[in-house]
């Protein structure tokens, strides 16, 4: 036996017993941050060079630490985008764990790559991508991002299309990693003028790409849209983009990392209309999928234009690389992978499509119960009407630091983890549900201490 592995059958049980007491805790307290000075002082040093043992190393992360992370599970965080695994995902992330699988290639996890690759060909068939479309699983919609436009601007260049330093078209409302994206590539996001909503339309696309010059126009590879503005939730005009691109036989690049899991709604389904048009889609499980941190799909059409832009060459990855349509690495960049898709499949194998759907649609119902009680509410005023489960709305009267108060208060008092946006140049409040267990109790404690 290795000297790691003394006691381990007693750490495996306070190990087992502890997940299962975190996974049950219905609802799981908020909890949040604390100084730095107050988590110094909290206990001695942690790594020794004796080693504090695993049982004394848990009870500080049980009782101490772990009290000064959120957790965004809780049906009242409600600010950026939250986070609300099944607890059967999250139950599996443990057996994935357990079970050490390198999903990098086929070689060496294809039981692994196969489960994921059923998840993702459920969600190319939602967006309607098309046989033979495919992908993997990255850390979040920011590598997804980065991905998928690496992944068009090197089939510009393969086909001689690009002439240039590279350049995207967005909206001003695209997210922020799409920005980062272009800077590590070392391209310029183009910005497109959004309608009244801020949707990216094919009238504004063409006007933009038409006053471009000749040169800046071959510079040209994608177009970004987004399906599901992070801060609104909003859904650019997807078709027009899809006709756009056809014309000018362009990459279409569609960010649905938040917005993506609408489509599985019949209520808001025509919202993605022309998603179908995506050479990449981008769709993290981890925000309104229901699956753990941290999970993200990055989808392509044609999978080969992946592989051809991202498969790492070296002598040692020669014979592995000879298989490279079906091996994870060369869809992303990244070498080793964590097989983080599983724990969504699993969810998905568990529950069936359908208890999906209608977990969707329970948090369009409280976003609805929401808009409803601001429109009641005399002293609030939406912002802009939503389209998905994002609700952007004013509390008259209010200054900025109004909102910032509004947001520590619930924190202190443990009611919500909620927080202030800018839109449109004014300070707002903002609520995100993606938590099927919100209630509309949870969103009538919120909107009281607005009164
Ligand atoms: C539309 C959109 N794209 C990309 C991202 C980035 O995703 P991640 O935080 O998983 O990297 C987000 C995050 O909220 C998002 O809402």
């Amino acid at each position: 036996m290795h000297s790691f592995d003394e006691q381990m059958q007693e750490l495996a049980d306070e190990i087992i017993r502890y997940s299962l007491y975190r996974v049950g805790l219905d609802p799981v307290p908020l909890d949040g941050p604390k100084p730095l000075a107050d988590l110094a002082a909290l206990f001695p040093a942690n790594i020794t060079e004796e080693g504090i043992g695993g049982t004394e190393a848990l009870r500080r992360f049980a009782e101490g630490y772990s009290l000064a992370t959120l957790s965004s599970d809780n049906p009242r965080f409600l600010a950026f985008v939250p986070n609300a695994p099944t607890k059967a995902a999250t139950l599996f992330d443990l057996v994935v764990s357990a079970s050490n699988i390198c999903g990098s290639t086929w070689i060496e996890g294809a039981g692994a790559v196969y489960l994921e690759n059923e998840a993702i060909s459920f969600l190319a068939n939602l967006a309607g991508m098309g046989e033979g479309s495919g992908g993997t699983f990255v850390s979040g919609g920011s590598a997804g991002n980065l991905a998928g436009l690496v992944a068009a601007r090197e089939r510009a260049r393969y086909r001689g299309d690009l002439v240039g330093r590279g350049a995207v078209l967005a909206s001003a409302d695209a997210h922020s990693s799409v920005t980062m994206a272009a800077r590590i590539m070392d391209v310029d996001v183009i910005l497109v003028d959004g309608d009244e909503k801020g949707r990216l339309t094919e009238e504004a696309l063409e006007r933009r790409y038409t006053s471009l010059n000749e040169v800046d126009r071959k510079r040209v590879f994608a177009v970004t849209a987004t399906a599901g503005v992070t801060n609104t939730g909003i859904v650019d005009l997807l078709a027009g983009v899809k006709a756009f691109k056809e014309r000018h036989n362009l990459w279409m690049h569609v960010d649905g990392a938040y917005g993506g899991a609408g489509l599985l709604s019949n209520r808001i389904r025509h919202l993605y209309d022309g998603i179908e048009g995506a050479d990449s889609f981008v769709v993290d499980p981890h925000k309104w999928l229901f699956a753990p941190f941290d999970c993200a799909a990055v989808i392509y059409r044609r999978p080969t234009d992946a592989a051809y832009a991202m498969t790492q060459e070296a002598s040692y990855l020669e014979d592995i690389n000879e298989e490279r349509d079906f091996n994870p690495a060369s869809f992303a960049y990244h070498l080793t992978r964590r097989s983080r898709g599983l724990p969504f499949w699993f969810s998905l194998a568990t529950y069936g499509i359908a208890r999906y759907r209608e977990a969707i649609d329970k948090t369009l119902d409280v976003t609805k119960y929401a808009v409803d009680q601001i429109s009641a509410r005399p002293y609030l005023e939406m912002a802009i009407e939503p389209e998905t489960s994002i609700v952007v709305f004013r509390r008259t009267g209010w200054s900025s630091e109004d909102y910032v108060n509004w947001s520590n208060s619930l924190l202190t008092k443990q009611i919500a983890f909620v927080q202030p946006t800018t839109f449109r140049g004014e300070r707002l409040a903002r609520l995100c549900f993606i938590n099927p267990n919100t209630t509309n109790q949870d969103v009538d404690l919120v909107l009281d201490a607005m009164e």
